[in-house]
């Protein structure tokens, strides 16, 4: 097989968790894209831009992100043979900059203090002809590519589910799962979006019924720290007949990831926390007790993952938060 045509992300299992199965008193499916190689969902979506561009002649792709789209897209990029350089804000952890060099093979530019400056200078550096800039969640092809974890559960599924549960950040992840839920005939099953509390500009958005940009990002999953959602995102959500978007606090996002952890034995950042929240909190139940949620007999949950969290930064946050 050419390098080009090498498959980058895994086909990733959908496991009945019996555990928060037993909690919820329903089947809860988890779709646990933690386990993809770079550490979430991100390479399915990012592996496909970057993956369409080199078949139609790009030679290096740059990305601004210090999390997770710059790790798939700079393992993207090796698997395909590709020269990559992530540009990452001075914030950014060391390790972070240390696995993108040493495990990944990118070239780390450190520019600007937050990532609109870092995004800024990678833009700048993309304007060669051949390089492609890769955004982190606004681009189709990486919609396209996410939606393929829906494709992959309606045929690891024992039933369609009576509710999919999915993280927002940006949106890129949630315009992926309501497009794969359209092309796998799910249009009808509701979808609750995850946001935290300070990391929610969907939330913000469709209050307001227009796109809204956060001043700041206040909440622990950084991750989720997009401050303006993809315009898609709106028009998405807005089409989709039974959408749900909901808050949970940093404190519900990380306890979350600690049950996982005894649970599942699987460490995943707040980000993914957050959509874990609905069933280990009261989330569901909220719903269905205010009439926004039917009768569940199955719920898939978006195991999206994380490669910035460790045991240490868990044990902070139980701490931190009283846990
Ligand atoms: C682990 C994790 N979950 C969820 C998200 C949110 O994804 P999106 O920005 O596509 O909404 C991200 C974004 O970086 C992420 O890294």
């Amino acid at each position: 097989m050419a390098t080009g045509d090498r498959q980058l992300h895994m086909v990733t299992p959908t496991i009945q968790s019996m555990p928060i199965s037993k909690i919820t008193g329903y089947n809860v499916y988890l779709k646990l894209e933690n386990l993809q190689i770079p550490g979430s969902f991100k390479i399915r979506g990012i592996g496909n831009l970057i993956k369409k561009a080199s078949q139609h002649g790009c030679k290096k792709i740059v990305c601004a992100s210090g999390g997770n789209a710059g790790l798939a897209a700079a393992y993207a990029a090796k698997t395909l043979g590709v020269p990559a350089t992530i540009v990452l804000p001075q914030s950014t952890p060391g390790f972070v900059a240390d696995k993108l060099r040493d495990e990944y093979g990118a070239e780390v530019k450190i520019h600007g203090k937050v990532w609109d400056e870092s995004n800024k200078h990678a833009t700048e550096l993309a304007k060669d002809s051949d390089c492609l800039y890769v955004h982190p969640f606004d681009h189709p092809d990486i919609w396209e590519g996410h939606s393929t974890m829906i494709d992959e559960a309606a045929q690891q599924l024992p039933c369609k589910p009576d509710v999919v549960i999915v993280s927002v950040g940006g949106g890129g992840l949630l315009n992926g799962v309501l497009l794969g839920m359209q092309k796998v005939g799910w249009s009808d099953v509701p979808c609750v979006a995850m946001e935290t509390v300070g990391a929610d500009c969907l939330n913000a958005s469709l209050q307001a019924g227009k796109l809204v940009t956060l001043p700041d990002i206040t909440s622990v999953a950084k991750c989720l720290g997009a401050l303006t959602p993809a315009s898609k995102t709106l028009e998405l959500t807005q089409l989709h007949e039974k959408f749900q978007s909901v808050l949970v606090e940093d404190k519900d996002a990380v306890s979350a990831c600690l049950k996982f952890a005894d649970d599942h034995r699987f460490l995943v950042e707040p980000a993914c926390g957050a959509s874990l929240a609905a069933v280990y909190g009261s989330v569901i139940k909220d719903l269905q007790s205010s009439g926004k949620l039917g009768t569940i007999k199955s719920a898939l949950v978006i195991v999206c993952g994380g490669s910035s969290v460790t045991l240490k930064q868990l044990e902070t946050w139980r701490e931190m938060f009283k846990l």
